[in-house]
């Protein structure tokens, strides 16, 4: 089914755990090879400690892709897109993640479990892996962005 078979990593807090289980399952259903940073339950945990860890897998390039899952997605995408060569994309639409990849080249997924229902969110990620990105004008844009740090010191 998919044509793109890169490793993922995928981690997700209490709020979001059923989705990433779902998640889960429909890659490695394809012989996809994903790697759950937890949460490994229901009971409550903190968004950031696992927004950290794949956005660190991501910055780093140990992975080149990324699913974050949280109640809404606002508090991964939030963590995640501090991080230097993140590009968090929050989609609640097919149009949404579609675009995410080709005009923004998004690595990372973020998804809200109590928000997208799990028919949708497949959907979602289907598209999102299966979509280039355009290059061209768009990788201009990102290239204004991807290093605010070298040009505002205090963004460091
Ligand atoms: C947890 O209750 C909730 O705050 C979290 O999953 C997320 O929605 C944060 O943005």
């Amino acid at each position: 089914m998919f044509s793109n078979k890169t490793p993922l990593i995928i981690g997700s807090d209490h709020a979001a755990y059923p989705l990433k289980e779902d998640i889960k399952a429909y890659l490695k259903e394809d012989g996809m090879v994903v790697e759950d940073v937890g949460t490994r339950g229901e009971d409550s945990v903190d968004y950031p400690d696992f927004a950290i860890k794949v956005a660190t897998a991501i910055s780093s390039g140990k992975f080149e892709r990324g699913i974050l899952l949280c109640g809404t997605g606002i508090g991964m995408s939030m963590v995640a897109n501090k991080f230097p060569n993140v590009r968090a994309a929050l989609c609640m639409d097919l149009y949404a993640a579609i675009m995410s990849r080709r005009h923004n080249n998004s690595n990372i997924l973020v998804l809200g479990g109590r928000v997208t229902g799990v028919g949708l969110a497949l959907e979602i990620v289907t598209v999102w892996l299966e979509t280039p990105f355009d290059g061209g004008r768009h990788q201009l844009r990102i290239d204004k962005f991807n290093n605010l740090g070298k040009m505002f010191p205090h963004m460091k």
